[in-house]
């Protein structure tokens, strides 16, 4: 990519924003500079990526053409009204803080573009699921930009403002709730004779074929269902039962728990 790109806040979610574009041939070491409150974070960083690190948040906004937002929701506030980090017209603020929405980080830098993105931690194996929304005065390329950025981490899907609630529990949360799974499937598994690591890596790579399947299949995932379940066989079984269970009630009610915490945290602020 030409621009760019600062990140304020190089912890977890930057790191890996920042190894996946880098592995990815996004962007290149030299076009990538950061900022971030410690120097054993600073030192980490340079060393690591080779990109290059400040102190302060207005250092790498200098740098860039693209900003992304990445610190905690409860230090954004002190980043614009106590740092007074103000941006440039040139500038896309990129941003992936949880809770905040466009119109306030709008009252933070008036007359800039903003974008929202809810990416998730999978970012980490650059197997992210983001959803993003776009301000009122960005463009076709500002939303181009995002795009060129996420989809290259995973998978990115552009939507509303409003719908940012729901893609925080349909990817953002979700794989807590899978991970839980996995857990209990290995537990099972080795309770049947089975190395546990082998049974949670067996049911892992499952899951990552079953995901797999649905995003390349073309089939839904009720026609995969019955595509494994052969009558009088085997996974009919577990399917019946998870049915008796409400197993797939429990998950729609936990996504709901999550966007309703989300919609939560919003008002609260
Ligand atoms: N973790 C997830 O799964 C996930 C998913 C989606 C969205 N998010 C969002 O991503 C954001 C970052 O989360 P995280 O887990 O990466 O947080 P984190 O690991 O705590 O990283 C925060 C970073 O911000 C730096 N920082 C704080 N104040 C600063 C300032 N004034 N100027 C420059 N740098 C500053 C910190 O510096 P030091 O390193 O020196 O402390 C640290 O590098 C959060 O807003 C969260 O809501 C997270």
């Amino acid at each position: 990519m030409r621009s760019r790109i600062g990140f304020i806040g190089a912890g977890r979610m930057a790191e890996a924003m920042i190894k996946g574009l880098i592995d990815e041939g996004v962007y290149t070491p030299d076009g990538i500079s950061a900022a971030a409150l410690s120097e054993s974070t600073r030192d980490r960083m340079r060393e690591t990526y080779g990109i290059r690190m400040h102190g302060r948040a207005a250092e790498a906004a200098a740098e860039a053409d693209v900003i992304v937002l990445a610190v905690k929701p409860a230090q954004v506030r002190g980043l614009f009204e106590e740092e007074h980090l103000v941006l440039e017209p040139r500038h896309l603020l990129v941003s992936i803080v949880a809770g905040i929405d466009i119109r306030t980080l709008e009252t933070y830098v008036p007359g800039s573009r903003v974008a929202r993105v809810m990416p998730n931690h999978c970012c980490m194996v650059t197997s992210c699921a983001s959803g993003y929304a776009m301000g009122a005065g960005t463009t076709e390329d500002d939303a181009a930009t995002v795009e060129g950025i996420f989809s290259p981490l995973g998978l990115s899907k552009r939507v509303e403002e409003d719908a940012l609630d729901a893609v925080t529990g349909v990817s953002g949360s979700s794989p807590a709730f899978m991970y839980m799974m996995l857990d209990a499937i290995a537990e099972a598994g080795a309770g049947f004779g089975l190395a546990r690591e082998d049974a949670l890596q067996l049911a892992a790579q499952s899951m990552v074929g079953a995901g797999k399947m649905v995003l390349e299949s073309g089939m839904t995932p009720e026609q995969l269902v019955d595509g494994v379940c052969s009558p009088r066989g085997t996974t009919i079984e577990g399917v019946k039962l998870l049915r008796e269970k409400g197993f797939e009630q429990t998950v729609a009610e936990a996504v709901t728990a999550s966007v309703r915490r989300s919609i939560e945290m919003k008002r609260v602020g």
